[in-house]
Formats: C-alpha cells, sequence, structure tokens
C-alpha cells in the first residue's frame, strides 16, 4: 500500500491544515503498518499564482520543518519537495493531455481563485488539478488522505486514472481520498460559515500553527458564535459553537458528545476560555520543536533522502506511462 499527500507552501499553515491533513498523516503513519508514506511539500502548486521568491523560499523550509516538529517520523514517512522530484512535472503534462478543459473549468477552487484575482489568472491556475492528479497517480497511491475541499480533485483524479487506464492498459491505481469525519473542514472563527483559509485577510479569522500564543487565545475568545446559550453540536444553527466544539474535541481527543455533558450548563464564554488553554498548551510544543528544527541539518537530509526515495519510484512510473503513450525510442 501506499500514501501520498501534500501541502502548499503559500502563506502561513492554519489550524485547519493541520486538523484536516496533517493530524491524519501522524495518525496513519502509526495505524497503517505495510503502508509507504510520500509527503510532499507541493511547492510548484503554490506558484500557480504569483509568489515572493525569498518568502517561497523561507516558506518551503518553513513547511518542512512543521511537518516534523507536528510529528511525522522521517524514519517511516518519504517527505520532500515536489519540484525536487521532476517526475510530477512530466506526468502532469501527461495528465494535461488526459484531462478535458471544461472538465478542469468545473473545479469550484479555481472558480472561486478566478474571482477573487484582479491580476491576469495563469493557465496553471487551471490546470493545477492535472499537476495534483499526477502528485498522486506517480506513486500508486492507494489512499490519500486530505481536507474536505479537495475532494473534488481527488474525484477528477480518479476519472483520470480510469481513462488513462481504458485508453491505454492498465497503468495507474484508482486512488481512494481520506477525508476525516471530524475535522475536513475547519471553519473561520469570525465567520463559520466560511472554511478557515491561509489566506484570510482578517488575521482573526484564523489561528496559525507558528501564531503568538496571546494571539491565539484572544482569537478563540472572540470568535463569534450565537445569541443562544447552550454548547451543542448543531452545524446547520449553531456553526460558529460546532466549530469550536470540533477544534477541542480534535486537540483533546475527547468526543464531542463527552464534551457537551461536561459544558452543561456552563457558559460560552467558560467554554471559550478552557478551549483557548487547550489549544494553546497543544501548539506549545509544536512550536518549539519548530525553532529547533529549522536550524538543524537534519532538516536538509531528511528532504534529500525523501528526495531519492521519492524518484527512484516515479523515474520507473514515468518510463513505464511513456512506453504506453509510444514516447520510447527504443523498446
Ligand atoms: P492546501 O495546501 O490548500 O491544504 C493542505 C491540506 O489542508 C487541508 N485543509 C483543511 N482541512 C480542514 N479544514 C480546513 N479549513 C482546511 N484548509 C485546508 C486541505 O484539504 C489539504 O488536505 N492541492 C492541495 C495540495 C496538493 C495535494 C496533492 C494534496 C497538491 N498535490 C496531492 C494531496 C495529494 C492543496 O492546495 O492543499
Amino acid at each position: 500500500m501506499r500514501l501520498v499527500s501534500g501541502i502548499q507552501p503559500s502563506g502561513q499553515l492554519t489550524l485547519g491544515n493541520y486538523l484536516g491533513a496533517i493530524k491524519q498523516f501522524i495518525n496513519l503513519q502509526d495505524e497503517l503498518k505495510d503502508t509507504e508514506f510520500f509527503i510532499f511539500i507541493a511547492d510548484l502548486h503554490s506558484i500557480t499564482v504569483p509568489q515572493d521568491k525569498t518568502k517561497l523560499r523561507q516558506n518551503i523550509r518553513s513547511l518542512a520543518a512543521i511537518y516534523l516538529a507536528c510529528g511525522l517520523d522521517p524514519k517511516k514517512v518519504n517527505l520532500f519537495v515536489q519540484s525536487e522530484v521532476i517526475e510530477h512535472n512530466q506526468l502532469g503534462y501527461v495528465m494535461e493531455t488526459t484531462a478535458y478543459v471544461p472538465e478542469l473549468e468545473r473545479m469550484t477552487q479555481y472558480k472561486d481563485k478566478k474571482q477573487k484575482q484582479t491580476a491576469g489568472i495563469r493557465t496553471a491556475l487551471l490546470t493545477y488539478p492535472a499537476l495534483m492528479a499526477a502528485d498522486i497517480l506517480l506513486y500508486d497511491a492507494d489512499i490519500v488522505p486530505v481536507g474536505d475541499d479537495q475532494k473534488q480533485h481527488l474525484e477528477l483524479t480518479r476519472d483520470l486514472a480510469l481513462r488513462f487506464n481504458a485508453q491505454h492498459g492498465d497503468t495507474f491505481i484508482v486512488p481512494n481520498p481520506y477525508i476525516p469525519k471530524v475535522g475536513g473542514k475547519i471553519m473561520s472563527l469570525t465567520d463559520p460559515t466560511k472554511k478557515m483559509s491561509k489566506s484570510d485577510e482578517n488575521p482573526k479569522s484564523v489561528i496559525y500553527l507558528l501564531d503568538d500564543l496571546n494571539a491565539v487565545k484572544n482569537k478563540i475568545k472572540s470568535a463569534v458564535t450565537d445569541s443562544d446559550t447552550t454548547i451543542c453540536y448543531d452545524q446547520k444553527n449553531k456553526p460558529g459553537i460546532s466549530n469550536l466544539l470540533t477544534i477541542y474535541s480534535l486537540v483533546t481527543d475527547v468526543p464531542i458528545i463527552q464534551i457537551e455533558t461536561l459544558y452543561e450548563g456552563k457558559t460560552y464564554q467558560v467554554f471559550k476560555e478552557d478551549l483557548a488553554t487547550k489549544v494553546v498548551d497543544y501548539l506549545r510544543p509544536i512550536q518549539e520543536r519548530y525553532q529547533a528544527l529549522l536550524k538543524s541539518e537534519a532538516l536538509d537530509d531528511v528532504l534529500d533522502q525523501g528526495r531519492d526515495n521519492a524518484r527512484n519510484i516515479a523515474y520507473k512510473k514515468i518510463q513505464k506511462v511513456y512506453k504506453r503513450l509510444g514516447l520510447n525510442r527504443r523498446k
């Protein structure tokens, strides 16, 4: 079995990225015994919109340190930078020859980003899901842990794998998304009907993993909730408190139903204060490990080794794909 997933190094990582994705990687690395893990920094994806090169370089390193600080074990996981394994680009192009334009135009993330962007839309923003499909199919991944917002891209990846297999013979494993039942979509703290997003303009909406811990406390205490007083999970009518219950449950590993009982008759204020303490206690050791890792040479060794292991597999796969397409001069 193989597991593949990636995160873009654009901006600061959020608690949503952690709870929706990284936490699953950590849980699965312990649970799944006979599985090879390929976790990467999706730097090619981040240049689909303009980036500052100094910041991007820092963010790539920072994301590697965050992965490890959160508990990713480099003995079990191949951790690497996407742009260092050129086969991603090679298969990405093959996937562009497999995908139809309307299929890509239908992607909701593309439609959203296109709307928000004032400057010219780059071609790669549209073809992005073809590269993402390549990231996954290159390693014959069986399982792809992601948050809710990547579901549509995963469905497209499956379609592309099936189409290629049907046209050229069995080549790719058709991957399965792995979306957590709780935490697949962490919401904004100021507007709980919207996803918590790296690119949110209001810093109060987002808890960043590397946020100042006092700021984290204040953000949670001022999170938008409703005018009711009962602490219970009701996604539709009480999205704010439901989001906070989700976060509470994931950082403490206590089921939501038990948290509701624990806070019966208590105020939102008490609940938010407790949650603020729990989140801060959770983030503190991650931030400490992060600071130590960022400066260490070990980080580069891990990324070098991860790249070499990934390339070994990716190289063989792209040869096979090229052969299927007739792109091999010598048989
Ligand atoms: P990205 O960088 O936007 O997000 C990384 C991961 O975090 C999840 N996520 C969330 N989960 C819960 N609540 C939220 N508010 C939240 N915000 C983000 C995302 O679902 C994702 O799992 N295209 C991908 C990166 C990628 C990839 C891949 C993933 C490139 N190639 C191959 C898997 C396999 C992206 O932009 O994720």
